[in-house]
């Protein structure tokens, strides 16, 4: 049916306006992505709609869509594309308490089923936080996956504290530019690992030193860290294991199954600790950001699309040509 006659149907179905979404049907490159007309969904009680203002990029996006992690994601389509949003409350079901019509709220949705780059979403009180009344809203859409996964690692899987040497490869990315500075602010000493063109970025969010990884090799350096975090999906436990002090924690980012059982073990026997992030993102955990940001958490977003250039955002972010944050505004 010709897309035209496609809308005339869904204006006629659901006389509330149709939205736009990014959908797709098949496991691809970004080509398989296109913006849709959907009818604008309809909530429970315990849940809320919300108007996206703006919605961000993540490397995990495309690892979906390309179906590099079909055993979590399945393999049932249509799906949506993108995790984290900003945007304005636009209806509330009957049971929800916390919020009103026309609150500013930052959120994500379950990682694998997604659908933050459309015009509304629905989601319920356990996944949004206010939105600071300090950062645009195209800030606030950068902030729950990349700030969460920093603050879980930096916090929980690392226990970064004072005086701590850590090495962060990877510091220049969406989840680096946060865990520099969390790192920091624990009194931790900070040496960032980046391309050329990240290296002032990681030093302006306060790194003590850097490593441009394309002029030096890390098993170079001379000093011995507390911990290790690998934001690159480049460095291996083993490789990373003679820079490390005995009692020292290395974090990757890749949970699959073999790789957790495998660092489970070894945890087991050895004084140098090997943890995987396996992201648990809470409300709770975006009002500790949306806390920090008023203590000064500097959310830099490098590049901005409109829905239209969804294809072509994708394409540059993925191919590496942008660094940091990346946000679609839902115009
Ligand atoms: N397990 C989980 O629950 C979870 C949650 C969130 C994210 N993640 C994963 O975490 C990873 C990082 O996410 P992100 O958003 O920060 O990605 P990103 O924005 O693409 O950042 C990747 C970083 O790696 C750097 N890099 C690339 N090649 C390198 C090398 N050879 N040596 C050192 N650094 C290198 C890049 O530097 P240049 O740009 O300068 O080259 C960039 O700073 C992704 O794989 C993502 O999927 C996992």
């Amino acid at each position: 049916m010709p897309q035209q006659s496609k809308t005339w149907l869904l204006r006629l179905l659901y006389p509330s306006n149709p939205m736009r979404k990014v959908m797709y049907d098949r496991f691809g490159d970004e080509q398989v992505l296109a913006v849709r007309e959907q009818p604008t969904p309809t909530i429970a009680s315990n849940q809320l709609l919300i108007q996206v203002k703006a919605a961000s990029i993540n490397p995990l996006d495309w690892k979906i869509y390309r179906g590099e992690m079909k055993l979590m994601s399945g393999s049932t389509f249509p799906k949506g594309v993108g995790i984290d949003f900003a945007g304005i409350v636009s209806q509330v079901g009957a049971g929800v308490t916390g919020y009103r019509s026309g609150d500013a709220v930052f959120g994500f949705l379950e990682v694998f089923t997604g659908g933050a780059l459309a015009e509304y979403v629905v989601v319920t009180e356990a996944t949004i936080a206010p939105k600071p009344a300090n950062i645009s809203f195209d800030q606030a859409a950068a902030l729950p996956v990349t700030g969460l996964a920093a603050l879980q690692i930096v916090d929980q899987l690392a226990a970064v504290g004072p005086g701590q040497e850590v090495l962060i490869n990877g510091a220049s990315g969406g989840v680096g530019l946060f865990a520099v500075q969390l790192a920091k602010q624990r009194g931790a000493r900070v040496t960032a690992v980046a391309g050329p063109a990240g290296l002032l970025r990681a030093t302006q969010l306060g790194a003590d030193a850097v490593v441009d990884y394309t002029k030096q090799r890390l098993s170079q350096l001379p000093q011995r860290f507390d911990v290790i975090i690998d934001l690159s999906d480049k460095l291996a436990f083993k490789a990373a294991r003679p820079l490390m002090k005995p009692r020292a924690t290395f974090v990757s980012m890749l949970p699959s199954p073999l790789g957790l059982v495998g660092a489970f073990f070894h945890n087991l026997f050895s004084g140098r600790k090997h943890q995987i992030l396996i992201l648990k993102p809470t409300a709770a955990g975006l009002r500790v950001l949306a806390a920090l940001t008023e203590q000064q958490l500097q959310i830099p977003v490098e590049k901005v699309y409109d829905l239209a250039s969804v294809q072509q955002a994708y394409q540059e972010t993925s191919q590496g040509k942008i660094k940091g944050k990346v946000v679609v505004v839902i115009d």
